[in-house]
């Protein structure tokens, strides 16, 4: 596996791999569900790019930025065994070089859900994400379900834009006690992790009940919510039943709906979802 840093030595790299290309953009501090896309993309692409970049611009003044974890020697030993093919690590220089100016904004669905709680998060992910592709230019690039509005953002940008490339949207990756894996569960300590499984446990109690046949919207969010206010630990910023496509909020009976939620357990900001069809 080649390791890159530089626009150019991504460019001479990415040139000489056999194609399709498949591409996994990331914030690095991998874990399984980053693998799972690595994995799915070696199955689909004849190359594996993987780029690890903790995008400042996504990130409010008031967030993780620097806290975010990072672990440069163990997620590149990762990529190693499962076979990518280049990971680029660029500075923050070589994205965003003195007197940077230009940004990708897409509207409506970056509005609601994690877009009203985060303002500007959607701007610096677009933006970002513009770049690694233009860069990167991959056939195919894989994203996970986990940050569902992330994976409709990007669909829409890819429209919008004409970008010459499919959007694999891949599965979330559960603990075995069904805590989506995340890079911010390191954050949790004993009493936290426990009261975290609060938001896999409301929405599979929820996505049981649509499977018995509950369809109101205000009920299937109730449930939700009712799971996460039994945990002390845990505060409920929002919990959503909107349209997967649209991400537009549903009210009464639905077909089908993206039950989504944002959840701090203590300090920490923790997001989940499911899928109800
Ligand atoms: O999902 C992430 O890890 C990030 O938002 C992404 C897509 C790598 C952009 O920084």
């Amino acid at each position: 596996m080649k390791s890159v840093e530089t626009f150019s030595e991504l460019r001479k790299a990415r040139n000489e791999l056999a194609e399709p290309v498949g591409f996994v953009p990331t914030m690095g501090y991998l874990h399984e569900g980053h693998l799972s896309l690595v994995r799915q993309a070696g199955q689909e692409c004849a190359s594996v790019v993987v780029s690890i970049f903790v995008n400042p611009t996504q990130f409010a003044p008031e967030e993780d930025l620097e806290s975010y974890p990072r672990d440069i020697d163990r997620d590149t030993s990762l990529l190693e065994e499962e076979g990518a093919d280049l990971v680029w690590i660029p500075e923050d220089e070589e994205i965003y070089p003195e007197d940077y100016q230009s940004w990708v904004l897409v509207e409506e669905v970056t509005k609601p859900l994690e877009g009203a709680e985060r303002p500007t998060h959607f701007k610096g992910v677009t933006t970002v994400v513009a770049k690694l592709f233009n860069a990167v230019q991959p056939q195919k690039a894989y994203f996970g379900q986990k940050d569902a509005q992330q994976a409709v953002v990007i669909k829409q940008m890819v429209r919008d834009l004409n970008y010459p490339l499919d959007i694999v949207v891949c599965p979330i990756v559960r603990e075995p006690d069904g805590l989506a894996m995340s890079s911010r569960n390191k954050y949790l300590n004993k009493e936290e992790r426990k009261a975290a499984l609060s938001l896999s446990e409301g929405l599979f109690q929820a996505k049981k009940a649509f499977q018995q046949g509950v369809r109101d919207a205000d009920q299937l969010r109730g449930i939700v919510a009712n799971r996460v206010n039994e945990e002390p630990l845990a505060e409920l910023q929002y919990v959503s039943c909107a349209n997967p496509e649209t991400l537009k909020e549903q009210a009464g009976e639905i077909e089908k709906g993206l039950l989504s939620m944002a959840v701090f357990v203590g300090e920490t900001r923790l997001i989940d979802n499911v899928l109800l069809k």
